[in-house]
């Protein structure tokens, strides 16, 4: 359409169809009277932008009950005033708008002619309800939805923001829900909220790190309850900042299966960045030896100490507590006598104080090889200066034999 027919049908739409709209409306505009204009199909603003509203779309719509006035409240008579203003959706959802105005986004999603609700929820004469394949929120779609933001190399670019939604599609949480369709999986709003979503680092926001076991347990309940008992969570609940979380060892978007070498690998390094003493000691052993060099099967951290439920060796209830390691090693090395577990994991042949026997056998190997090695070594150097000695002698007499 040129401007020239644009402008004829406006015309005519306002001088043939505003009577009709008249009549049908009996005063008041109601839905079907707007329609009388916007239902014709091609229906364009005096500047080319199609204004034209699918009547069976929005009959079917969530709002379609409602009528367009619902929403529209300023248009009140034909030709109606311009411009209409902004819709406020939460006139009649007001927490949801409240939740939007104290969130995160609330600067980032403000526009003069349009309500930031349609950020997420799409075109405001199509929605239906959340839970319909249709929306935009709906779970399958929702990573989608963020993601055309937060997928978005110039959004994460300018608001010095991680691509979110790469790292979200590929982890365990993003192959279930978009591969497998799972919908108890967690999509975006599972972890963040759908409204009121905060920056990490707000106290109140539900991924604020002491925050973060709670919202994940939300769905992995019977973990959560095994954190808390454990160091970890009564460390995190009296308030030490170094305590592990659930996505410290998990991460939050990249989170994959616990069961690969890969991961398994990198959370035994893990472990170690806290516990370095115990890392160190743990390298040198048996089962250290063999994660260093990236076999799978052998006894990680955790297959001594639990993933979740950590606690003290003085702890009757810990794994490692004596009375209980003949059942911990037994778990792999089948049964298992007093004596073996008293094969001490952790031994630190650098620590007198807790290891005088390993220190002082340690101290004595080592001294040993040095007085073998320190043996050796004077004897080969005796041996060649003697052979030199030996050899200038020896040239000295075939010298002198020659010269005779
Ligand atoms: C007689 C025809 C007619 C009827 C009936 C009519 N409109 Fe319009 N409407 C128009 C025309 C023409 C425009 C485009 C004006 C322009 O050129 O910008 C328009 C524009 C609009 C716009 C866009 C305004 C903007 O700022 O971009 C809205 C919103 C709108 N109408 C809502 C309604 C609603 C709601 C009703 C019913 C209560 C309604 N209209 C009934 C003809 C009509
Ligand atoms: C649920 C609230 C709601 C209802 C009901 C509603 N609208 Fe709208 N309408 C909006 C919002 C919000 C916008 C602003 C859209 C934007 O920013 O793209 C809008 C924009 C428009 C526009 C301008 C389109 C554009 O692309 O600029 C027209 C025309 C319009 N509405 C007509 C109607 C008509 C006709 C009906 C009834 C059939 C109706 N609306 C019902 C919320 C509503
Ligand atoms: C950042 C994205 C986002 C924005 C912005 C947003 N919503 Fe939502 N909204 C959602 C999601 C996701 C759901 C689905 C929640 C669920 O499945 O429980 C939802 C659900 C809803 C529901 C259904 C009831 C409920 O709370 O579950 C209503 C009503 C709603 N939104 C209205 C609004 C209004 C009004 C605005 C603007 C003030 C708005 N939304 C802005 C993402 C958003
Ligand atoms: C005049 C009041 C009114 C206005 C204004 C309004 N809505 Fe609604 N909205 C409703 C009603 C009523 C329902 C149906 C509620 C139900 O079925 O439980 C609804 C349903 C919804 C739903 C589906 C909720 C669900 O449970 O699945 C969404 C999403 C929604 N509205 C978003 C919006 C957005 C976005 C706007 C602004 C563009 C808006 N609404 C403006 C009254 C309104
Ligand atoms: C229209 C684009 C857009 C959409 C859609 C969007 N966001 Fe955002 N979001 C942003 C921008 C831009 C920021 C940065 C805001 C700032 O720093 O002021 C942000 C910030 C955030 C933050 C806080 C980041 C931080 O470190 O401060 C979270 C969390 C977030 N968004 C989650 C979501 C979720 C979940 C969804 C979907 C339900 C979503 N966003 C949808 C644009 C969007
Ligand atoms: C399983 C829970 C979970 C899911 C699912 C999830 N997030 Fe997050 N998100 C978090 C946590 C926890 C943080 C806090 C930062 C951290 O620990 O890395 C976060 C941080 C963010 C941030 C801020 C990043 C930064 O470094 O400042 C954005 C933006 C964000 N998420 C968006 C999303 C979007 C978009 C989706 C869906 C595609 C999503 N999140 C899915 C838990 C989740
Ligand atoms: C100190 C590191 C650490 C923390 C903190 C942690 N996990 Fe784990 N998680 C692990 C390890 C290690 C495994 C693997 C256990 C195994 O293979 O037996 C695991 C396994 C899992 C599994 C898979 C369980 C299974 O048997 O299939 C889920 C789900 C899980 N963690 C969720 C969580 C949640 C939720 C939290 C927070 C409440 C959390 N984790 C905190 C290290 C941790
Ligand atoms: C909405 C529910 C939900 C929330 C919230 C949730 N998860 Fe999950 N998570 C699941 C489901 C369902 C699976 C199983 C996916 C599969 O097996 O394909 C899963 C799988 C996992 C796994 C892999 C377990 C394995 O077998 O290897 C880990 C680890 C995990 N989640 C950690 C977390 C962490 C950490 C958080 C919080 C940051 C979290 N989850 C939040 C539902 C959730
Ligand atoms: C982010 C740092 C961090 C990570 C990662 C971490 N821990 Fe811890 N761990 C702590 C803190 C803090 C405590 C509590 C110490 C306290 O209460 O004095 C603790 C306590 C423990 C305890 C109890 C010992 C004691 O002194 O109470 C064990 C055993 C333990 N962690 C093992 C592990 C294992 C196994 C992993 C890996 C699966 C791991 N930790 C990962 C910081 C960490
Ligand atoms: C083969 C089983 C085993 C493995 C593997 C193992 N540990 Fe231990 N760990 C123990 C036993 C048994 C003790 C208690 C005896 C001791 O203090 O040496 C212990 C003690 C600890 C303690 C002190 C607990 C306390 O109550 O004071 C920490 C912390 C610890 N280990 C961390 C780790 C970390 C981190 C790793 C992995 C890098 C690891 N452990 C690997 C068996 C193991
Ligand atoms: C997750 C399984 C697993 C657990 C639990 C485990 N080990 Fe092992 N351990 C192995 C494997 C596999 C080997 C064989 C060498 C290797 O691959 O690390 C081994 C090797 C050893 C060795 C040296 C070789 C041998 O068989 O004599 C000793 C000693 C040992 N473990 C002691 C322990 C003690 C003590 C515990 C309990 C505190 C324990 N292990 C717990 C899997 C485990």
């Amino acid at each position: 359409m040129n401007a020239w027919q644009r402008c004829t049908v406006a015309t005519i739409a306002v001088l043939v169809l505003a009577p009709a709209a008249w009549a049908k409306g009996s005063g008041a505009a109601g839905g079907l009277d707007c329609l009388a204009c916007h239902g014709q199909p091609g229906f364009t603003d005096s500047s080319g932008h199609d204004i034209h509203i699918d009547q069976k779309q929005f009959a079917s719509s969530v709002h379609g009950a409602l009528g367009c006035q619902a929403c529209h409240s300023d248009v009140t008579e034909f030709p109606h005033k311009l411009p209409v203003q902004k819709v406020a959706c939460s006139t009649c959802h007001s927490d949801e708008g409240s939740g939007v105005a104290a969130s995160v986004h609330k600067t980032v999603m403000s526009n003069p002619s349009s309500p930031a609700c349609l950020n997420c929820h799409g075109n405001p004469h199509m929605i239906v309800p959340v839970h319909d394949a249709r929306s935009p929120v709906y779970a399958l779609n929702l990573p989608r939805t963020c993601g055309s933001c937060h997928g978005n190399p110039k959004v994460a670019k300018k608001y010095g923001l991680p691509n979110v939604y790469s790292l979200y599609i590929d982890s365990i949480h993003g192959f279930a829900l978009t591969r497998d369709g799972l919908l108890v999986a967690a999509t975006c709003t599972s972890c963040h909220g759908s409204h009121k979503i905060l920056a990490p680092n707000d106290p109140q926001s539900r991924v604020f790190r002491t925050n973060i076991p709670s919202t994940c347990g939300t769905c992995h309940a019977g973990i959560e309850e095994q954190y808390f008992q454990g160091a970890h969570g009564k460390a995190l609940q009296t308030g030490v900042s170094d305590a592990p979380v659930c996505t410290s060892c998990h991460t939050a978007h990249s989170i994959e299966s616990v069961r690969t070498a890969e991961w398994q690998l990198k959370t035994t390094a893990k472990c170690g960045s806290c516990h370095q003493g115990r890392a160190k000691t743990y390298e040198d052993t048996f089962h250290g030896q063999v994660t260093t060099l990236g076999f799978v099967v052998t006894a990680r951290c955790w297959n001594c100490h639990e993933a979740h439920e950590i606690l003290p060796a003085s702890d009757p209830r810990s794994s490692i507590a004596p009375a209980n390691l003949t059942k911990t090693c037994g778990n792999c090395h089948g049964p298992v006598t007093k004596s073996f577990v008293s094969y001490d994991p952790h031994a630190n042949p650098r620590d007198r104080r807790h290891y005088p026997g390993l220190y002082y056998t340690a101290r004595f190997m080592n001294l040993l090889m040095l007085a073998v090695f320190g043996f050796f070594g004077l004897h080969t150097i005796m041996w060649f200066i003697r052979s030199m000695i030996e050899r200038r002698k020896s040239e000295g007499k075939g010298e002198k034999a020659a010269s005779e």
